[in-house]
């Protein structure tokens, strides 16, 4: 895979091909209300990679976050809870885990999370530049890292890039999902 120039479409958000996902995207069968979650609130919450994240959200934030892979979105509950006033995109493709803080924003009647329920590398090449105020993985397994770390290394934040993966392979130093990126990309740590 090379850098990309001007609109690739590898790196255009919802058209994205070749991407690989091998993580879990369904867990245990959904009780009823989490479904009914799923079916009725995620649609009026799912960010939407073709508009600026800004008008998303009803307040006009000045501050907008990303969390990538959010798990049960415990931490991006109390994160948007303790911030109204700043906006909150979460990523995460496993389904059980977005049920999951759908019943947290309802429990705390937050307004200021919007989600992606898919793949992040889907939306962040796509995304305006400077548009987040910040960006953040909580305790990444390598898949997260190795894909976090391509997509900035592919945007061209080397450095931030070689941040991710070295603190990966501290963690996991026998990853292969590290190793294989690094090695395709013909980085050098
Ligand atoms: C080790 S779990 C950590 C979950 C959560 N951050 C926590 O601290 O409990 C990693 C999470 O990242 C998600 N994930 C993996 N690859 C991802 C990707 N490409 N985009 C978004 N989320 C991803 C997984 O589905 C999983 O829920």
């Amino acid at each position: 895979m090379t850098r990309p120039e001007g609109n690739d479409p590898d790196f255009q958000g919802p058209h994205s091909r070749g991407l690989h996902f091998y993580g879990r995207r369904k867990g245990r069968k959904l009780r009823t209300t989490m479904q009914g979650l799923l079916d009725g609130r995620l649609p009026t919450l799912r960010y939407d990679p073709a508009a600026a994240p800004v008008v998303q959200f009803s307040h006009s934030p000045d501050d907008i976050f990303l969390e990538i892979g959010f798990g049960g979105g415990e931490n991006l509950a109390a994160v948007a809870a303790a911030r109204p006033d700043a906006g909150f995109i979460g990523a995460e493709p496993f389904i059980n885990g977005v049920a999951s803080l759908l019943r947290h924003i309802e429990d705390q009647a937050l307004s200021n999370i919007r989600i992606w329920d898919d793949d992040v590398r889907l939306i962040l090449a796509g995304m305006p530049e400077a548009c987040l105020a910040g960006a953040y993985v909580l305790f990444p397994d390598p898949e997260v890292a190795s894909h976090v770390g391509e997509v900035m290394w592919m945007m061209g934040r080397e450095e931030q890039a070689k941040e991710v993966w070295r603190g990966a392979l501290e963690n996991q130093p026998d990853s292969e999902l590290i190793q294989e990126v690094v090695e395709r990309l013909q980085v050098e740590l």
